[in-house]
């Protein structure tokens, strides 16, 4: 049986004792070379019981590490970095730096232009309840347009009070801000919204938004079409933009409106929907509809990032794929 304690003890020693190189490299053949006396018990292994070889095995190569460790560090001391396996012209390791999301991008545009309109950024919970979600918001429970938000319920757990749904939107923190704050305010509120829908290179099952709430005593659609022309105009700066304003139906609004953007000599592109809020929704935040007015909107961010960097299909932006977000 080889004594592998020996072997180490007096390799170690002689390789403390050389006094150039060369002689370092005669050691590094004695013991490490092809033929060497640790290359030759390694070898040896093969025919060793399969417990042996386990408990050998290791202990020999975790000694052929450390005495290769060792006479590198002497090959360092005689300035010999090559034999001590050190290439000081091999190039460096690039060290990647990580970057921020396209939708994160956008966002952050999204909050600038509006910080700079003097609005406030507001947020709220993804998990809401019924109330917050569609009932404030002039959506009771037998209302068919609920249909047009196709809904994630939470499974109830025995005794809960409210039934649990991911918001759809985030015009339920038109409401949460509301209880909270007297007007006039202006606010914006970014944020994950979920639809139980079936993706395809235009819908996703989730993805963002952001709401725009403005309250006062003489908050017209006039002040709505100033502001969100304004948005357009700085985040397509640069481009030449024509609107138009339609008629459309929200429960939440009254009137409701949909705003489409067109670039020079193209379609038009359907980018949100807005209107005067309802006066359910002033009651359901104990708002007098008779003393304020305000209007309200919502725009999709992943919409808007389609579109600025051109990307066909918003699944993209949530596939992970460093090809494509690296990109950005
Ligand atoms: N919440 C609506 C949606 O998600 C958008 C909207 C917000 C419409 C505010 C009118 C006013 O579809």
């Amino acid at each position: 049986m080889v004594n592998l304690d020996v072997i180490e003890k007096k390799a170690l020693r002689e390789i403390k004792d050389v006094s150039d190189k060369e002689q370092l490299e005669a050691l590094r053949i004695k013991y490490l070379g092809r033929k060497g006396e640790l290359t030759l018990i390694l070898r040896s292994l093969k025919d060793l019981s399969s417990q042996e070889k386990k408990t050998l095995g290791s202990k020999s190569n975790a000694l052929k590490e450390k005495l290769q460790e060792a006479i590198d560090e002497r090959f360092l001391e005689f300035g010999d970095e090559k034999s001590a396996g050190i290439d000081i012209t091999r190039p460096g390791h690039k060290i990647e730096r990580g970057h921020v999301h396209p939708l994160t991008l956008i966002e952050r545009e999204v909050r600038r232009i509006f910080t700079s309109l003097n609005f406030s950024v507001v947020e709220g919970p993804e998990l809401e309840n019924e109330f917050y979600n569609f009932d404030a918001l002039n959506l009771p429970e037998w209302h068919p347009a609920r249909e047009a938000w196709d809904t994630f319920w939470i499974k109830p757990k025995k005794g809960d009070k409210e039934r649990l749904l991911l918001r759809t939107h985030t015009s339920p923190v038109q409401i949460r801000y509301m209880e909270t704050h007297e007007p006039p305010f202006q606010i914006i509120v970014p944020g994950r919204v979920f639809r139980y829908e079936a993706t395809d290179a235009t819908h996703g099952d989730n993805f963002y938004q952001f709401e725009g709430l403005m309250v006062g005593k003489n908050v017209s659609l006039a002040n709505f079409k100033y502001v969100i022309t304004k948005f357009f105009e700085e985040f397509f700066r640069g481009q030449d933009i024509e609107f138009r304003f339609r008629p459309s139906y929200f429960p939440f609004v009254e009137p409701g409106v949909e705003v489409d953007v067109r670039f020079k000599g193209g379609d038009w592109l359907e980018m949100l929907g807005a209107g005067m809020i309802h006066p359910h929704v002033f009651e359901s935040s104990r708002y007098n509809p008779r003393e304020y007015q305000g209007f309200a909107f919502g725009v999709g961010i992943d919409r808007l990032a389609m579109i600025k960097y051109k990307i066909p299909d918003v699944r993209m932006l949530y596939s992970g794929d460093l090809r494509f977000i690296k990109q950005f």
